[in-house]
């Protein structure tokens, strides 16, 4: 019998099924094996695996204390040493449902998506940004993160259909205003990452269309012309003499540096990259990896954040990949995942601390055959999940329903 546990509460003799995580990697060859060292649960606690299923047949651990499965109510403390990474935050209560908060998160979006058009426009033609209308935007959009973060990440994600050129910085944006919160950012360095990353990639108007929009490969002259769009995103806000935190300029100047030099422009390594470039690089290629372009489809969520998995420690720092996917979810509201039943469901909301356990709304049954009411389930309480597992991601594709009739979303 397969049961969820607390990484935390996990003892040597208990038999790990599985280990959820399937391709983010995890410290062993394995995603099972029977605990034969505390070592290995020390080893899950570092790599931020929180949860894991056990197989209680196969666990050998037995306890006075325990339940009638074989699993103790509870174990000693583990005597672990602090980890020396950023902490996630708690996520604190949305104070607002997520059905409230759609449609609010949805006008906000759009204001920004129309300052978005106005500001590239302004660019085009040189002519002077208007930075108080964009920072109002990025205070709503901080504003509708802060009263519930699921409605404008479930709505970037169901929302792709708009010009690249113009969604792009603002999607950015809205992912690095969302992983900044659980970071712990406070309001006003939130505000300041916000500005940032709308401009971070003004630059590129500057670029010539034959390059930036070339289908084939870069050649290395071209590639160069590329890569100059990070200095030239900083050149334009400086020419405009914006009244800005020069950390704004700095977000868009360093948003495309890595860890270990090998960014650009000016190749910085490690702690001289600023943090709130570092958060806006991370976003960047999150959004580019998951969007739909002219010449290609975007990735699932999951492959994108596998692929930005691969980069922890080269491109950036591990501590930060490992928030970012945090705050970003395995599976991001929106998605549609298979459950262990063949049951299909929508997630509707993230679980800080169980990624493998969302919100989801069950949709259809085993059959494909759609419920008329959906029933709402939080996978991490035991007495609502009742066993379901999230199997796989179905593609939006492979579908008989789409994702975003369960979000109420409101006419454009
Ligand atoms: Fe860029
Ligand atoms: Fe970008």
């Amino acid at each position: 019998m397969l049961r969820k546990i607390h990484t935390k509460d996990l003892e040597v003799g208990m038999f790990v099924a599985d280990v959820g995580r399937t391709w983010l990697n995890h410290p062993w060859k394995t995603k099972s094996r029977l605990l034969t060292e505390r070592e290995e649960i020390r080893e899950l606690l570092e790599f931020g695996i929180e949860e894991v299923y056990i197989d209680t047949e196969k666990s050998v651990y037995k306890k006075n204390s325990q339940k009638s499965d074989g699993i103790p109510l509870a174990t000693p403390k583990l005597g672990l040493r602090e980890r020396s990474v950023p902490k996630a935050v708690p996520q604190s209560k949305p104070t607002v449902s997520l059905e409230e908060e759609i449609p609010k998160a949805a006008k906000a979006y759009n204001k920004a998506l129309d300052t978005s058009k106005a500001l590239v426009a302004a660019c085009r033609m040189n002519k002077r940004i208007e930075v108080g209308e964009v920072q109002e935007n990025v205070n709503e959009l901080i504003e509708s993160v802060s009263r519930n973060r699921d409605a404008l990440t479930a709505l970037i994600k169901l929302r792709r259909f708009d010009d690249y050129t113009y969604t792009h910085s603002l999607n950015v944006s809205v992912l690095s205003i969302s992983s900044g919160k659980s970071l712990g950012l406070s309001d006003a360095e939130l505000s300041v990452l916000g500005l940032g990353t709308m401009f971070h990639d003004l630059g590129k108007l500057r670029i010539p269309d034959n390059i930036l929009n070339k289908p084939g490969k870069l050649t290395d002259e071209e590639f160069a012309v590329m890569r100059s769009h990070a200095s030239l995103s900083a050149e334009i806000l400086i020419e405009q003499k914006l009244a800005v935190d020069p950390q704004v300029i700095e977000v868009a100047r360093y948003h495309h540096e890595r860890s270990d030099g090998s960014g650009y422009p000016d190749h910085l390594q490690g702690d001289q990259i600023p943090k709130l470039a570092t958060i806006c690089g991370l976003s960047d290629v999150y959004d580019a990896l998951t969007s739909d372009r002219v010449y290609h489809k975007g990735m699932p969520p999951h492959d994108a954040l596998k692929f930005i998995y691969g980069l922890r420690g080269a491109h950036f720092k591990p501590e930060w990949v490992d928030r970012f996917i945090q705050s970003v979810g395995i599976y991001p509201p929106g998605s549609v995942v298979e459950l262990n039943t063949k049951h299909k469901a929508v997630v509707i909301g993230i679980n800080n601390r169980s990624l493998l356990a969302p919100i989801i709304k069950v949709v259809a049954d085993p059959h494909g055959q759609l419920y008329t009411r959906p029933k709402l389930v939080d996978l991490s309480k035991p007495e609502e999940s009742q066993g379901w597992i999230i199997d796989k991601v179905v593609p939006a594709d492979e579908c008989n329903f789409r994702a975003s009739d369960y979000f109420d979303l409101p006419e454009t």
